[in-house]
């Protein structure tokens, strides 16, 4: 490339060069789009959507402690069961969760920077707008769920090993941790609050990750939106039963 009759070697940057994307190489590109804000948006995209996926599988295998704490065992039993599984899971979420967690202070600080200045006063977009409560409480959602998580991890994984047999076979009796997390009406207040805001924030993360994704579509957007919508409300309010059920029933 010449600038101003010299040659440049490939890959040196010049003044002309755009800085987001240098034209170095591709891992210096790859590495200039993970960290651009574009890059950030999709990264937060991608990895919220894996992290969703858990939820409904997680929530099915919860709703088992309607079949009763021998079921819900050996359901829980089942999975620890299978080789390898539960070490990949567990490190893929825990990286996912680190990431998306990281990406989302990251981009919430440069959404800050862009505009330096508060508003005057906060205008509520229109009735077909996104902007909603739930989109402008995002960090906050984002952020009270990364603090549930290692509590609900160490009420319920890391929580009292108890021992129970089934089919002749001693394994560990899952439903009484859960029972015994329950019946305190604290933590039924602590988890309830919690299952509002993952309703919430995952409201709002589908219809974003999409928008992130580029999968906005003036005709699809509106069942883009209801879809989002329906996810966070099943997915929310099926969490939200569980320790209504297990207080009262269990
Ligand atoms: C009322 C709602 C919930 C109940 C009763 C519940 C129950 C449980 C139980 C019993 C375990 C331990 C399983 C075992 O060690 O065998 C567990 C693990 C876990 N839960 Fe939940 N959970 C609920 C909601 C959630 C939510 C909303 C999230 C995420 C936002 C979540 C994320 C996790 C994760 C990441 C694990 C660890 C999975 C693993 O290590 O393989 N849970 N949950």
């Amino acid at each position: 490339m010449a600038v101003e009759g010299k040659s440049v070697p490939s890959g040196r940057m010049t003044p002309y060069t755009p800085k987001a994307f240098p034209t170095v190489d591709g891992a210096v590109r790859s590495r200039a789009f993970i960290w651009s804000s574009i890059g950030t948006k999709v990264i937060l995209a991608i990895t919220g959507v894996a992290l969703g996926l858990f939820l409904p599988i997680h929530l099915a295998g919860n709703l088992i402690i309607f079949a009763g704490a021998e079921e819900f065992n050996k359901y829980a039993h089942f999975l620890i069961s299978i080789p390898v599984l539960v070490p990949i899971v567990e490190i893929g979420l825990l990286a996912l969760f680190i990431i998306h967690s990281v990406k989302a202070v990251l981009n919430y600080l440069s959404n800050r920077k862009a505009r330096p200045s508060r508003y005057e006063s906060s205008q509520w977009a229109g009735g077909r707008s996104r902007k909603s409560w739930a989109s402008t409480t995002m960090i906050i959602s984002g952020l009270s769920l990364g603090a549930f998580v290692p509590i609900h991890l160490i009420q319920m994984k890391f929580g009292p090993y108890y021992s129970t047999t089934v089919d002749g076979e001693t394994v560990r009796d899952v439903y009484r941790v859960v029972v015994e997390t329950f019946a305190s009406p604290l933590n039924v207040a602590f988890y309830l609050f919690c299952m509002v805001v993952v309703g919430m924030h995952l409201y709002h993360g589908f219809v974003s990750a999409f928008s992130s994704l580029g999968i906005s579509h003036p005709r699809y957007s509106p069942a883009i939106l209801w879809a989002g919508r329906a996810f966070g409300v099943v997915i929310g309010l099926g969490f939200f039963i569980l320790p209504i059920y297990v207080a009262v029933a269990g």
